[in-house]
C-alpha cells in the first residue's frame, strides 16, 4: 500500500506554512471555485464525497452541516476542534504547524457553505507553537482578502478568532468545548438539543476536527468522485495514521482509509528489532485495544467497528512482547481519572476505584476477585454516565482482560513476571 499524501502533500515543502509556499501549490484555488457556487451545492458535493468526521466518531460532514437551518435570522458559527487531547492522538498538530493554510481555507469553504460569518479554532492550552503558527496564518489569509469583509470580492464575511483552551481533555468534547468558548468551565452540556441547534451562545453552529475541515479543499478541487474512489464506499478517503511506540520509524503516515496495520508496519519499518507485536490502540486510548490477530483488519470506521473497537482517531499507539499491559491499561487509567469532569457519579467515582485497583493489581498486591470488581465497574461506567468520556475510560481495562487474562493472573503473585517491562513507551 503506497502512500497517498492529500492532507500532508505540502508538509514537506521549505517554509510550507507560509501562504506564499500555499498559494503555488494550489492553494486558495478551492476557494475560489466554492464561492462561485451556492451553499447548498457545496454541502452536497461534501456529502457525495461521503466525508466522515475526523474527530473520532465519523459521523457524516455534509450531513451535519445540513442539519443547520437556512433562511433564518440567527447568527451561525462555525467552531473548530483542535483540542486533540486523546492520548495517542497526533495528527491535528503537524497539520496546523505544517499546513496551517489548509484548516483556514477549509474554514472559510464551510462557514460560507452554512452561513456562518464568525469562526473560532478551539486550540489546546499547551500547543503554543500551533497557536502561534495558526494567528500567523489567519492574518496572512486576512491581508490577502480571503478572509474580513468582502471576501474576495464575493459579498460574504467571515471573522476567524484563534481560541486557546487550557488544556483538559474533555473540553475536546464538543459541547464542553462550546462551554470553555463562552467562558465557562468546561463540562459536557445534555444533548438533545445538539450544536446544530444549539450550540455556541445557543445558536446554530458546527463543530469539526481540523482534520475534517482540512479535507474540504482538496474535495472541492478534486471533486467527490475522486475523494470517493480512495479508501471503502462508506467510509473513504486518505486518514493520517499515526504511529508511536515500539515501531521502527514513529510518524505520520496518509494512506487510504481501510490500510491494514500489517501494511502501514510495513511503510514504517515494522515493529522494533528483534520483538513481536503484541497489543496496538486502532483509535487511541478510549478504543478497545487490539492484538497481533488484528493485523488485517481494515483501519476504517466500519471495519474497525465490526472487529469489535472504534477506528477513533487513527493512533496508533503499538506494544511489543517485553511491554506489560497491566502497567499500559494503569497509565491509560490514571489519565481518565486525572481528567474526568467530576459532573457524573459513575466516572468521576469509577475512574478513581479502578485506578486504585489497577495500581494493586500491577504491583502484585491484587487478588482474583479484584479482576472481577474491575470488570464490574466497567460494566456500572459503560453506558450509564453523562458523556462518552466515560465509555472511554473502560475499553482498555475490558479489552486487556478479553486478550490477557493470563497476564493479569501472572501478576496476582508479585507483579509483572519481567521486570525489564518497567518503563514504557507509548502510553503517555
Ligand atoms: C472526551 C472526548 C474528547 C474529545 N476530544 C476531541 C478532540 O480533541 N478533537 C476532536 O476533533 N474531537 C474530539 N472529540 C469529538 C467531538 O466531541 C466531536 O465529535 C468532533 O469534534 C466533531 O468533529 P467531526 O465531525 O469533524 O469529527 C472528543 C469527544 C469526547 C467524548
Ligand atoms: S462521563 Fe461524566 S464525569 Fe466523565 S467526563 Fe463525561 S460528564 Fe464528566
Amino acid at each position: 500500500m503506497p502512500l497517498t499524501p492529500v492532507l500532508t502533500k505540502r508538509w514537506l515543502e521549505p517554509r510550507s506554512w507560509e501562504l506564499e509556499s500555499y498559494e503555488r501549490l494550489d492553494g486558495y484555488r478551492a476557494l475560489r471555485a466554492a464561492l462561485a457556487m451556492r451553499p447548498d451545492e457545496i454541502i452536497q458535493i461534501v456529502k457525495d464525497s461521503a466525508l466522515r468526521g475526523r474527530g473520532g466518531a465519523g459521523f457524516p460532514t455534509g450531513m451535519k452541516w445540513g442539519f443547520i437551518p437556512q433562511g433564518d435570522s440567527t447568527p451561525h458559527y462555525l467552531v473548530v476542534n483542535a483540542d486533540e487531547g486523546e492520548p495517542g492522538t497526533c495528527r491535528d498538530l503537524p497539520l496546523m504547524m505544517a499546513d496551517p493554510h489548509a484548516l483556514v481555507e477549509g474554514i472559510v469553504i464551510a462557514a460560507y457553505a452554512v452561513r456562518a460569518n464568525f469562526a473560532a479554532i478551539y486550540i489546546r492550552g499547551e500547543a503554543v507553537h500551533a497557536l502561534r503558527r495558526l494567528q500567523y496564518a489567519v492574518r496572512e489569509a486576512r491581508q490577502a482578502g480571503y478572509l474580513g469583509q468582502n471576501v474576495l470580492g464575493s459579498g460574504f464575511d467571515l471573522e476567524i478568532v484563534v481560541h486557546s483552551g487550557a488544556g483538559a481533555y474533555i473540553c475536546g468534547e464538543e459541547t464542553a468545548l462550546l462551554d470553555s468558548l463562552e467562558g465557562y468551565r468546561g463540562q459536557p452540556r445534555l444533548k438533545p438539543p445538539f450544536p446544530a441547534t444549539h450550540g455556541l451562545y445557543s445558536s446554530p453552529t458546527v463543530v469539526n476536527n481540523v482534520g475534517t475541515l482540512a479535507s474540504v479543499p482538496a474535495i472541492i478541487l478534486g471533486g467527490a468522485a475522486w475523494w470517493k474512489a480512495m479508501g471503502p464506499e462508506k467510509s473513504p478517503g486518505t486518514s493520517i495514521y499515526s504511529l508511536t511506540g515500539r515501531v521502527t520509524r514513529p510518524g505520520q503516515y496518509e494512506a487510504p482509509m481501510g490500510t491494514t496495520l500489517r501494511e502501514l508496519l510495513d511503510l514504517a519499518g515494522g515493529v522494533r528489532e528483534g520483538r513481536q507485536l503484541k497489543f496496538w490502540t486502532p483509535g487511541g486510548s478510549s478504543t478497545p485495544m487490539f492484538t497481533a490477530a488484528h493485523l488485517d483488519v481494515p483501519l476504517d470506521f466500519d471495519s474497525v467497528a465490526a472487529a469489535g473497537s472504534m477506528a477513533g482517531t487513527a493512533a496508533l499507539m503499538i506494544f511489543d512482547d517485553a511491554d506489560c499491559v497491566v502497567r499500559a491499561v494503569l497509565k491509560w487509567t490514571e489519565f481518565y481519572e486525572h481528567e474526568s469532569c467530576g459532573k457524573c457519579t459513575p466516572c468521576r467515582e469509577g475512574t478513581y476505584w479502578m485506578t486504585q485497583i489497577l495500581r494493586r493489581l500491577e504491583r502484585g498486591a491484587g487478588t482474583k476477585e479484584d479482576l472481577d470488581t474491575l470488570l464490574d465497574t466497567c460494566d456500572n461506567i459503560l453506558g450509564r454516565s453523562f458523556c462518552p468520556f466515560g465509555d472511554g475510560a473502560t475499553s482498555s481495562i475490558t479489552s486487556s482482560i478479553q486478550y490477557f487474562r493470563d497476564e493479569y493472573l501472572a501478576h496476582l503473585d508479585g507483579g509483572c513476571p519481567n521486570h525489564r517491562n518497567r518503563t514504557l513507551v507509548g502510553a503517555h
